[in-house]
């Protein structure tokens, strides 16, 4: 093998890769030069025969060759891989206006329409929500609203008690607890004026009554709080709840952390007071208790009664959202039967009695 030839494979070479256009002339060139037959590897197995003393020049020759081309076929592939992969992100793009697969719109539980409808009012008002517990000490529960161990008042909210070391703990029976915390966490011992959402528990199962349900409690204690205060609040609550055109009545009632107590009672928003199924035909519903707060329960949340007065109401949500969107079973509020939560929309702010 001379020089001249030699040089006729580099031109050929050289020639060969200026005429790539396109990726499978690149590997036919590839299977030409560096194939099992191809030109390199050919002159690579011929090294053993050359004479020794041209054995140097022909094997940088033939490094030079597989250099060349190895160079210039990544090169060239990497532009083809570029290339291509541009075309296929100009002929991929997105069609935005093409409309996209439907997604089912949730609604909001009817607890939680009838909740944030409540808080919303009293925020309206000047209150701030506040949060108690649903896992309550006996003590909280019971003995820091007036209601010690033995208690008659006890035999009307019997619940879920923990065992073992947990044996003082219980699912709380009423937000009236909520109250305890608000008290006993306001260091400043000053006014406040809160309204307490949330679950309560009771072991009760019919119609009317569930083992769990929700109340809203409310609260508000500062200097020179009176009944009147706490008669114009409730009024305007029902008002803008039930209608502006229902009227309330208090009754003297009992609860052992409220003197004097009153249940108050709405005239029936159905028949406006002239008697129905839903008032049992008396003209009135009953939806709250309410009272001024006990001084013992003032006192023994750190307050100074002589000081503070305040008064609290309570109410049930189930009951509030029975009424307003005219719900004769209160087990299909936590039924979870979708059918059922599907038909209370934001939307629908329309009061309806059936
Ligand atoms: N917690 C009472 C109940 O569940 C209601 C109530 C709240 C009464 C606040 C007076 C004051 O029946």
């Amino acid at each position: 093998m001379n020089n001249e030839k030699l040089n006729e494979i580099r031109k050929e070479l050289e020639l060969d890769l200026e005429k790539v256009d396109s990726e499978a002339y690149l590997n036919e060139l590839k299977v030409k030069y560096l194939g099992k037959k191809g030109l390199i590897t050919e002159l690579n197995s011929e090294i053993k025969n050359i004479p020794n003393e041209q054995k140097k020049d022909f094997g940088m020759a033939v490094n030079e060759f597989r250099n060349l081309f190895t160079t210039s076929y990544e090169q060239h592939l990497a532009i083809f891989k570029e290339e291509a992969l541009n075309k296929k992100l100009e002929t991929e793009t997105i069609d935005i206006t093409l409309p996209s697969k439907k997604i089912k719109r949730g609604s909001l539980h009817p607890m939680t329409l009838m909740t944030e409808e409540f808080e919303d009012l009293f925020v309206s008002m000047g209150y701030t929500v506040y949060e108690g517990p649903e896992l309550e000490s006996d003590e909280n529960c019971f003995q820091k609203l007036n209601i010690p161990k033995g208690h008659p008042a006890r035999d009307a909210q019997d619940t879920f008690y923990l065992k073992d070391e947990f044996e003082n703990f219980l699912l709380r029976t009423q937000t009236s607890t909520a109250q305890v915390h608000a008290m006993e966490e306001n260091t400043a011992k000053g006014p406040l004026r809160i309204v307490c959402p949330g679950k309560v528990y009771r072991r009760d199962e019919d119609a009317t009554h569930s083992h769990q349900f929700m109340q809203i409690e409310g609260l508000v204690i500062d200097e020179n709080v009176s009944m009147a205060d706490l008669k114009g609040t409730l009024e305007m609550f029902c008002k803008k709840i039930l209608g502006d055109k229902v009227e309330i009545r208090f009754r003297p009632s009992y609860f052992p952390f409220t003197e004097p107590s009153v249940e108050v009672d709405v005239s029936c928003f159905k028949c406006q007071g002239k008697g129905c199924n839903l008032c049992k035909q008396t003209g009135w519903i009953e939806v709250l208790g309410a009272g001024m707060v006990h001084p013992h329960v003032l006192e023994m949340c750190g307050y100074d009664p002589k000081k503070y007065q305040g008064f609290a109401f309570g109410t049930g949500i189930d009951r509030f959202a029975m009424f307003k969107y005219g719900i004769p079973d209160i087990r299909t509020i936590y039924g979870n039967d979708i059918r059922f939560i599907e038909q209370f929309d934001r939307k629908d702010d329309t009061y309806e009695v059936k």
